[in-house]
């Protein structure tokens, strides 16, 4: 009898196919990004990215609230400044009264610990040069005096209410830094989520436009460069020694060898980050009718978590609960 192995049998029929699933995506993987502007009187979509909004405070109340209530494990908060409160050091963004930081204290208020309140711990939203650290007079990017602000940064941002912070600059020793001023501070219960192995990429370009950035140049004297994996190993296991919390990869469909790396090497939970180009390349295809929408956000979510994410960042993340099986 040839063949006397058939594969094929466990994908007879949804039923079988559904039981044998190695992975599945549940709805409490799924962090969902969301914006919040200062200057927008009602929620000003974001062209590049359809279907995600710059909220006001109290837009962003109602979205989180709608998120919270289609299950989703999380949210995590990005503030855009009025461009007149942009300066070279990001103040508006450690400003207890910033934006960022009123909508961390009326979410918490909101939603107390029925969910996980995440914070942005970077810069480059508040700064006028667009980086995401403070700019030395040469022009580069000064690691050390950047780190003193993040300290500031994720005090501010934990007695404002998050439960976790996210340091996304890729300065060195932010972890260790962020770690000591929240524990000097007692915030001993305030987890870091790490922006370990943060790429340097094209997929950021439609977040450019969600958080009305000034960058010119690149950010590639802090961020990875995509020809290396070997050195996101390095950087989780230094994200690991220093105390992160949770580590992550992003993005997340381009490099999911290094979402694979890190889940071997890492004790703690890792998350992925399926950023503004991924979104857009999907919404965009879909548009046009080249590719099926729903259909790609299962998979791409799939995929994810197949190569070993434990839980995804997607701004797809409250379209795509209606699409998992429960
Ligand atoms: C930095 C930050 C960026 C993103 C998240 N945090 C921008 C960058 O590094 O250039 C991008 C997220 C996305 O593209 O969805 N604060």
């Amino acid at each position: 009898m040839f063949p006397a192995h058939r594969p094929r049998r466990l994908r007879t029929t949804p039923a079988m196919r559904r039981l044998t699933a190695e992975v599945q995506v549940h709805a409490r993987d799924l962090v969902l990004p969301m914006f919040v502007a200062d200057e927008v009187s009602s929620p000003r979509p974001i062209s590049s990215m359809p279907g995600v909004y710059q909220h006001t405070l109290d837009s962003l109340r109602r979205a989180a609230a709608d998120a919270v209530a289609s299950g989703v494990g999380g949210i995590m908060i990005f503030g855009v400044p009025d461009p007149d409160d942009k300066d070279p050091q990001g103040r508006a963004g450690i400003d207890p009264e910033g934006v960022l930081n009123r909508a961390l204290r009326a979410l918490r208020c909101d939603l107390g610990d029925d969910t996980i309140i995440m914070a942005d711990t970077c810069l480059d939203e508040f700064t006028d040069h667009g980086h995401c650290g403070v700019v030395a007079e040469d022009g580069s990017v000064d690691n050390d005096a950047t780190l003193d602000l993040y300290q500031q940064m994720a005090v501010v941002q934990a007695e404002a209410g998050a439960h976790v912070v996210s340091p996304s600059g890729m300065m060195d020793g932010q972890v260790a830094a962020i770690r000591s001023a929240l524990d000097t501070h007692g915030k001993h219960s305030t987890a870091i989520l790490a922006y370990s192995a943060k790429y340097s990429s094209a997929l950021y370009g439609p977040f450019r436009e969600a958080v009305g950035s000034s960058l010119h140049g690149t950010r590639a004297s802090y961020q990875q460069d995509c020809s290396n994996a070997r050195e996101s190993r390095r950087e989780i296991s230094l994200d690991l020694e220093e105390g992160a919390d949770m580590v992550m990869v992003k993005p997340a469909m381009l490099y999911l060898d290094v979402v694979r790396e890190a889940a071997e090497l890492s004790d703690v939970p890792v998350a992925a980050y399926q950023v503004s180009g991924e979104y857009s390349m999907i919404s965009a295809a879909a548009e046009r009718g080249w590719i099926d929408r729903d259909r790609a956000i299962t998979e791409s979510l799939t995929s994810i978590k197949r190569a070993g994410a434990d839980f995804i960042l997607s701004y797809f993340a409250d379209v795509a609960i209606g699409l998992l099986d429960r």
